[in-house]
């Protein structure tokens, strides 16, 4: 099993581009099993989580093509209504396809997603929101057998904006009989990004990125192009990365507005940041400050996305951090890690308290997911002697080359 090594003791500097965002890509390719025509969805991160998204197109009987960056899906003839265990435990976010199957096929069996490191991953919001649009379900056996004659739209109000709930419900209702209202929204740029596609593709919806989308249904949706926005994860996760060494890093090809929340905390932690239309420059100060408290919050709130990764960066920051996890349950895992690693972290129930000023040493660590793996090539770039990590095959779920990013700006990290 592969892992990455980094040996520490370089400062990053220098330009890098951001790829298109994870988050917004598997919605989207979903969405183009909505129309029989041609859709072309470009600026792909080249992910395993993308690559499973592909599979599982195919498996469905879709044509898919994966290649520099452009995904082509045709899904003129639709052969099948699940999704094996096999593909869905490989990746849980496979339940975005959920309410495209109803919409395009009247049913669909997937397993049950399985909890995971952030704790229980459940999707009760997603299976009541779908209820009210006309769908059944029935789970057995680990598996999930929901049927739709024909959908149709419904007011529904969000317990919370569920990332995800929020997306299934949008693909199921673009082509419902009559008008869906979703409110308390998530907001989250890939919520625009999904609708910005449907649109392209023929459908009726407006107030994406706010609090209250409204959707009219149509009949049939059409083939469109359409490219993926830039990933905000993952450029905060290069700013850090720079940071924590002392560096000074512009990474291009993205949204600044849709960093803002961290750019703040990164300023209130000495960070020099300056932007323009498409990029953001970070400069770090001689010694990270402490950021007296962050708490995770939906968009536009701090991403919780982003957690892991800042509290790497502040635990060598001067002073102490609090960190309150307020979307996952248990979100801290990765602290264990950094813990052998001289982080001086300590988590109380949903608060890790970051008291700073650590002397990080390299060690053999576990990257437990996507992004505690990131947290852990973090602290590694800042720690004295050699890390190695571990299950790096979370990292390569979600991060496109990021090695090769992070050598860019001057790191000694590879893979072996
Ligand atoms: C999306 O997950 C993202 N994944 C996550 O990114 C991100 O952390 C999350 O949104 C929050 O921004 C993708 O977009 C593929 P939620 P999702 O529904 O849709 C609970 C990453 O690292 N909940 O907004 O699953 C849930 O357990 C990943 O890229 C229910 O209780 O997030 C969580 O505690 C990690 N019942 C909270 O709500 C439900 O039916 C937020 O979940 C649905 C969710």
């Amino acid at each position: 099993m592969e892992r990455i090594i980094v040996t520490p003791g370089h400062r990053l500097n220098g330009e890098v581009r951001a790829s298109g965002s994870k988050n917004s890509a598997l919605p989207i390719l979903a969405s183009t099993i909505l129309t029989e025509e041609e859709c072309r969805v470009t600026r792909c991160p080249d992910i395993s989580d993308v690559d499973n998204t592909v599979q599982i197109l195919r498996y469905l009987g879709c044509e898919a093509e994966f290649s520099s960056g452009t995904v082509t899906v045709k899904a003129d003839c639709i052969e099948k209504s699940d999704i094996p265990y096999s593909l869905m435990e490989q990746m849980r976010s496979s339940i975005i396809f959920l309410g495209a199957m109803l919409a395009r096929l009247g049913r669909a069996e997937i397993s049950m997603p399985g909890g995971c490191d952030l704790g229980p991953r459940p999707i009760d919001v997603h299976i009541s929101s779908l209820k009210k649009m006309g769908a059944e379900f029935v789970e057995y056996g680990g598996f999930l057998y929901g049927e739709a004659q024909q959908l149709r739209g419904a007011y529904i109000h969000l317990p919370f904006p569920s990332v995800g709930a929020t997306e299934n419900i949008m693909l199921a209702a673009v082509t419902a009989v009559g008008e869906t209202v979703i409110s308390n929204a998530a907001k989250e740029p890939e919520i625009a990004d999904l609708a910005q596609m449907l649109t392209k593709m023929g459908a009726r919806i407006e107030g994406a990125g706010g609090d209250v989308i409204k959707i009219v249904g149509v009949k049939r949706l059409y083939g469109a192009e359409h490219e993926i926005i830039p990933d905000r994860i993952e450029a905060v996760t290069l700013i850090a990365a720079a940071m924590i060494t002392g560096g000074k890093v512009t990474v291009t090809g993205i949204v600044p507005e849709h960093i803002k929340a961290v750019a703040d905390v990164l300023e209130t932690a000495g960070v020099r940041i300056s932007t323009g239309e498409s990029f953001v420059t970070a400069d770090a100060p001689k010694r990270l400050k402490a950021v007296p408290r962050i708490v995770t919050a939906p968009y536009p709130g701090f991403p919780t996305d982003c957690q892991p990764m800042l509290t790497a960066m502040l635990s060598v920051a001067d002073g102490v951090t609090l960190v309150s996890e307020q979307v996952f349950q248990s979100r801290f895992k990765y602290v264990n890690e950094l813990y052998r690693m001289g982080a001086d972290i300590y988590v109380e129930d949903r608060t890790a308290i970051v008291l700073g000023n650590s002397r990080l040493t390299g060690a053999r660590v576990t990257a437990t997911d996507l992004r505690a793996g990131a947290a852990l090539v973090i602290a590694a770039l800042a720690s004295t002697g050699k890390t190695e990590i571990d299950d790096i095959y979370h990292i390569a779920r979600g991060y496109e080359n990021i090695d090769g990013k992070l050598r860019t700006l001057g790191a000694d990290i590879k893979m072996k």
